[in-house]
């Protein structure tokens, strides 16, 4: 047989002999496929504001899975939604199935009032693919215009109108895309103007916090413009709000800090809390009508049946807290904002905070890097987006244990 660690032909008792002596984390190297390198730590336990490491160790996590848990780890109400509930393993996405309805008629209830009509995903990515999909054969356009050096996912069209640089190896799908360079001013929309009056760009997609970035808050009258501009020319607004969406601003969707009517909005990762795969698209009436039925959004485990069962004990946890968890997020925004001003940076950072999304902008991606480093060291999960650190803390977790991360970034620093 050929054996998987050398090119050469090898007996089978050498080759089982040889995986029998690997390390875990040999096998990990040899057998399983990473975007990027793994971090030194080992998950055995996650539970509450805590990572439990094999090492033996607790963490605390400021790093939230990426925003994926908003509630923190291990919530009571939705394991036992998981875990104690008859449902089929599996429903062909053309049938019908209560709980999709009942999902579909929640999530227009909780997004703003005139986007009705979701589609199920199983993540950002295909949400952002969808939501690309819909604006150009509504709008007969092809052009998409994004912010350079964003996020959007890991697809080849979701790569397009990210940043430049990350797309490189890869043919640019939507030719037509173009970028829009921060700081997002008056010169910016100077700019969108005059693209967008050419009436040849389908959509605008941006998160409206960039946390890809970040946390970048744009300012409220760069927002309320653009959303005149797209009205005015037709091109429709995509608010892609995989990571904001479900509290993470402290508004229960992002683009409610805006005077703003997003066209289309993408939801993922909290919508689970993150018990389940799970994306979802929404979309008004009026666009659902022209583009309903005509495009291919069948995804064959898009919103599985455990996943929904998921997503209606978070959605529920969180509306039936919301009073609480929201007035959390308030408390752990001034305790953020207080604790980092006593940390001593090498230099002073650019602190932007709104809600439970945390930026700290230390100008040097090595610096930066380097703080991450030190933190998993000693025992803090926090994560990076270019030069900044970037903490999405749950929405439970308590001033103490905030407290004591920011106590331990001190020993990073
Ligand atoms: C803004 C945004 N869009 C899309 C995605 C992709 O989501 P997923 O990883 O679920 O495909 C992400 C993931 O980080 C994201 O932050």
């Amino acid at each position: 047989m050929i054996s998987p660690f050398y090119n050469t032909i090898c007996p089978a008792d050498v080759y089982l002999k040889e995986k029998k002596e690997m390390t875990d984390k040999e096998k990990d190297e040899k057998f399983f496929g990473r975007g990027n390198p793994a971090m030194e730590l080992e998950v055995i336990k996650a539970e509450g504001s805590y990572i439990y490491g094999a090492d033996g160790k607790k963490y605390v996590d400021f790093l939230g899975g990426a925003g994926v848990g908003n509630l923190g780890w291990g919530v009571q109400e939705i394991e036992d939604a998981i875990r104690n509930k008859e449902r089929p393993s599996y429903v062909y996405p053309n049938f019908r199935y209560k709980p999709w309805t009942e999902l579909a008629e929640l999530l227009a209830e909780l997004t703003p009032n005139h986007l009705v009509k979701s589609y199920r995903m199983t993540g950002g990515s295909e949400a952002v693919e969808a939501a690309l999909e819909m604006a150009t054969m509504y709008t007969g356009r092809k052009k998409i215009v994004s912010i350079e050096g964003s996020y959007h996912g890991n697809t080849m069209g979701a790569l397009s109108i990210g940043a430049s640089k990350k797309q490189k190896p890869f043919p640019n799908l939507l030719q037509g895309c173009e970028k829009i360079e921060l700081p997002l001013n008056e010169e910016k929309l100077k700019h969108l103007e005059e693209l967008l009056s050419s009436n040849h760009v389908a959509a605008v997609i941006m998160e409206p916090v960039i946390i890809n970035l970040g946390v970048i808050i744009p300012e409220k009258e760069f927002m309320s413009g653009l959303n005149r501009i797209c009205k005015a020319t037709g091109t429709l607004l995509i608010m892609d709000e995989a990571i904001t969406g479900f509290g993470r601003t402290g508004k229960m969707f992002a683009s409610e800090h805006f005077d703003i009517q997003p066209d289309i909005l993408c939801m993922a990762k909290a919508i689970t809390a993150g018990h389940a795969g799970m994306g979802a698209v929404i979309t008004s009436e009026e666009i659902d009508k022209k583009v309903g039925g005509k495009i291919g959004l069948y995804s064959s485990y898009g919103w599985h049946p455990v996943a929904v069962d998921a997503s209606l004990a978070a959605l529920h946890f969180l509306q039936e807290n919301r009073e609480r968890l929201f007035e959390n997020i308030r408390q752990l925004e001034e305790t953020f904002k207080k604790g980092i001003s006593g940390v001593e940076f090498a230099e002073s950072p650019e602190v932007r905070i709104i809600g439970a999304a945390i930026g700290i902008d230390l100008k040097d991606e090595d610096y930066a890097s380097e703080v991450k480093e030190k933190a998993l060291q000693n025992g803090l999960l926090i994560n990076t987006e270019g030069s900044s650190l970037l903490f999405l803390p749950n929405f439970q977790m308590s001033a103490e244990t905030a407290v004591e991360g920011i106590e331990l970034l001190k020993t990073c620093v």
